[in-house]
């Protein structure tokens, strides 16, 4: 929205120099920016904490996109109450009959539902299945995940109850984008969280989902701009 409004204010107005500015410091915005605005779909299963932050950076202007919907497998979960309460498009799809993946029709179902909202990067955000063949060949290399630990380690689930149990001294959280491997894609961005002697489980992982809310709008936002690019399994963020 921020993206349009500039540039009708732009093209109204030739003597603003501060597009000019803006191109020359980011001209890979300005070349998205001229033919769509970027647009996200972002699938959860939980809280939607970070589907809020996301929303957030793009209502203050620091990330060029739009949530183009909202997915959930779990009718009741809060990414699609905080969808509404925002007036974006959101949807319950039921996965079907298995219990960590999708079932076929489930999968067709959300391949059709992201490609009718035209969406350019999936962003999952909580959602508690793993994505498999038809789904990845649909979009591959445009899907982030964001994971509570610093991958490698400490992949699956309770992450943040791994890295305490196994003692490790600093965790955190990675952005990383996803392919056929249980959270194994090339990483875009990491930030670390101390363990603190005196942490509980619980403690530690609401400072990692603090953590979270920082990391995953800046890499979504590099993305979105085409500030990323990657190289086999390195991703690298042009300065
Ligand atoms: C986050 O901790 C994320 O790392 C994991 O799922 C959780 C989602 O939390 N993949 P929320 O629904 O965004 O609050």
């Amino acid at each position: 929205m921020w993206f349009d409004i500039r540039l009708i204010a732009v093209r109204r107005s030739p003597e603003r120099g501060s597009y000019n500015e803006f191109e020359q410091r980011h001209p890979l915005c300005y070349s998205i920016a001229v033919n769509k605005l970027f647009r996200l779909g972002v699938l959860g299963s939980g809280k939607g904490s970070n589907f809020t932050a996301i929303a957030d950076a793009i209502d203050a202007g620091k990330i060029s996109a739009q949530v183009g919907v909202a997915l959930s497998d779990v009718e009741s979960a809060g990414i699609l109450a905080h969808a509404r309460e925002r007036e974006i498009a959101s949807q319950f799809i039921p996965p079907g009959k298995f219990r960590t993946k999708l079932d076929e029709d489930a999968e067709r179902n959300y391949v059709a539902a992201l490609q009718a909202a035209r969406v350019d990067l999936i962003v999952l955000a909580g959602f508690m299945r793993v994505l498999k063949g038809d789904f990845l060949r649909a979009f591959e290399g445009r899907i982030v995940n964001i994971h509570p630990s610093l991958l490698p380690s400490f992949p699956g689930l309770e992450a943040w109850k791994q890295a305490l149990d196994h003692g490790v001294k600093v965790t955190g959280c990675t952005v990383h984008f996803v392919d056929a491997g249980v959270d194994a894609g090339p990483i875009i961005g990491q930030q670390t969280v101390p363990v603190l002697d005196n942490d509980t489980p619980e403690s530690l992982h609401v400072r990692i989902h603090a953590a979270e809310h920082e990391l995953y709008p800046k890499c979504v936002g590099a993305i979105a701009c085409g500030e990323v690019s990657v190289q086999g399994r390195r991703v690298m963020w042009k300065s």
